[in-house]
């Protein structure tokens, strides 16, 4: 059985052999898809200054550990605001991966200086944290297992408004129905997944981007390209988020590597491409290399690292895409991605082969390893890894099981079992080919 995660239409796994067979929620009596986007999206260089034309009395900005306020960004969006006549405050401090315990103190702030307007900066962490004290803020009884029941948040916008403005190329959290946040005791991330949560306003200012470090860079890309994959591929797919996912993966196969490697022109496409791809994503839903990455990025944290989200992506979707192929309608789907991308095949499965040379090419390129066991501490690939094969092991299991029980595992092409969900993290772990 396939959990029906939104308004979006969900497809049967074992359906999709027959395209167009649907399974579709009952929605309000009637039956319904959803497409889902912010009222406004601001895009292009200087594109900040949108914060001017706001209307309202406080806003709260929400950023990270620093990089916005030493870039000059924060205090141009301070003094934007004040411009347009209201009252700032700000809640810093917010770390990578924001914790449960973080959401609940921004939103005790948010409760004391009550905004009307949430203005989360900064790359997915910050935003995707704002996301979630937004939630506490407009309804303090709520828990955070509340708000992790897929789809099931209550009314937002009765307090504030929300504008997410993203200076990473990756998660598309600003235009997204998502935030992930980390429950630090179990060592799991959860998406919290409800279009309630999808920004009012979206600013996608390139300028922004441009600060990046190379390796965030890297894998805030390959998580752009994870999302237009999954999204094209997910059971949830449709004729509004085609296009998009795949505008996305010519976009990014184009400039990923020209934007790493420090060309600017392509660092500001690109800001643009994650952008589209979160769009898709966020109506198409994803797959199962989110949910993987979900499982894994701090199950190993006390070993000294996290895995960090966007080389997460970039290592389990090829291991993915092969698992998936064996899904008649999903081969077919990476066929068209292998032909738009200008990929050689003389037939799917020889395009599903190119497709994942090309993703493995696109790692080396930016410096990512292919497999857990190659994955340092800083990231870079080396001999051994940071996760020990023993503990590896170990865990293998219960990761297998939490992914399994992952929102995104719902919308993949193929639904694995709990041991074939091992197997394929053992392939993640150990870079070795996935047959069955
Ligand atoms: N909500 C969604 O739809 C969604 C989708 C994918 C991933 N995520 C989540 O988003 C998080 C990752 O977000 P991220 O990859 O954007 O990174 P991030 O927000 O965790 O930031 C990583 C680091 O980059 C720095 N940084 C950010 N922007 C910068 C810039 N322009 N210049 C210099 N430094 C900068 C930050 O200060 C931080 O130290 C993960 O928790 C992931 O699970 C969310
Ligand atoms: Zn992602």
């Amino acid at each position: 059985m396939v959990i029906i995660l939104s308004a979006a239409r969900l497809k049967e796994p074992e359906e999709t052999g027959s395209e167009g067979s649907l399974n579709i929620k009952p929605f309000g009596g009637m039956i319904m898809a959803r497409f889902t986007l912010p009222r406004d999206l601001y895009h292009g260089k200087g594109a900040l200054e949108a914060l001017k034309t706001f209307t309202g009395k406080r806003a709260m900005i929400c950023v990270g550990g620093g990089s916005m306020k030493r870039f000059g960004f924060l205090d141009r969006a301070i003094s934007y605001l004040k411009e347009a006549g209201m009252e700032v405050e700000v809640f810093e401090g917010i770390e990578p991966d924001p914790s449960v315990d973080t959401v609940m103190r921004g939103a005790e702030a948010m409760a004391k200086f009550q905004p009307d307007w949430i203005i989360a900066m900064g790359g997915g962490s910050p935003i995707d944290a704002a996301k979630a004290m937004w939630i506490k803020y407009e309804y303090p009884q709520t828990t955070f297992e509340d708000m992790c029941k897929v789809f099931g948040l209550p009314k937002l916008r009765t307090k504030a408004h929300f504008c997410a403005i993203s200076s990473t190329s990756g998660t598309a959290t600003e235009v997204t129905a998502f935030s992930i946040i980390t429950d630090y005791t179990k060592g799991i991330k959860f998406p919290i997944a409800d279009f309630e949560i999808t920004p009012d306003v979206a600013i996608v200012d390139p300028d922004l981007a441009e600060t990046m470090p190379k390796k965030l860079v890297a894998h805030t890309g390959m998580d752009a390209m994870t999302h237009s994959v999954e999204a094209y591929v997910s059971t949830a797919n449709c004729d509004f988020t085609d296009p998009l996912a795949i505008h996305a993966i010519e976009m990014i196969i184009k400039d990923l590597v020209p934007s790493y490697n420090g060309d600017m022109a392509a660092r500001d496409r690109m800001h643009n491409a994650q952008c589209l791809a979160g769009m898709a994503f966020s109506n198409a839903l994803l797959g199962i290399v989110h949910s993987m990455a979900h499982k894994t990025g701090a199950a190993f944290a006390d070993y000294g690292a996290h895995i960090i989200h966007g080389a997460a992506n970039a290592m389990y979707l090829p291991k993915v895409v092969a698992f998936n192929a064996k899904d008649p309608v999903a081969k077919k789907r990476y066929g068209v991605i292998a032909d738009y991308m200008g990929l050689e095949g003389k037939n799917d499965d020889e395009k599903v082969a190119a497709l994942i040379a090309y993703l493995r090419k696109m790692n080396d390129d930016l410096n990512i390893p292919h497999c857990i066991k190659n994955y340092g501490a800083d990231s870079y690939p080396c001999e051994q890894g940071f996760v020990p094969e023993k503990v590896f092991l170990e865990r293998v299991h219960d990761i297998a099981v939490n992914a399994i029980a992952d929102a995104c595992t719902g919308s993949n092409p193929r639904q694995p079992s709990v041991e074939e969900m091992e197997k394929l993290l053992k392939c993640c772990y150990y870079d070795t080919e996935v047959d069955f």
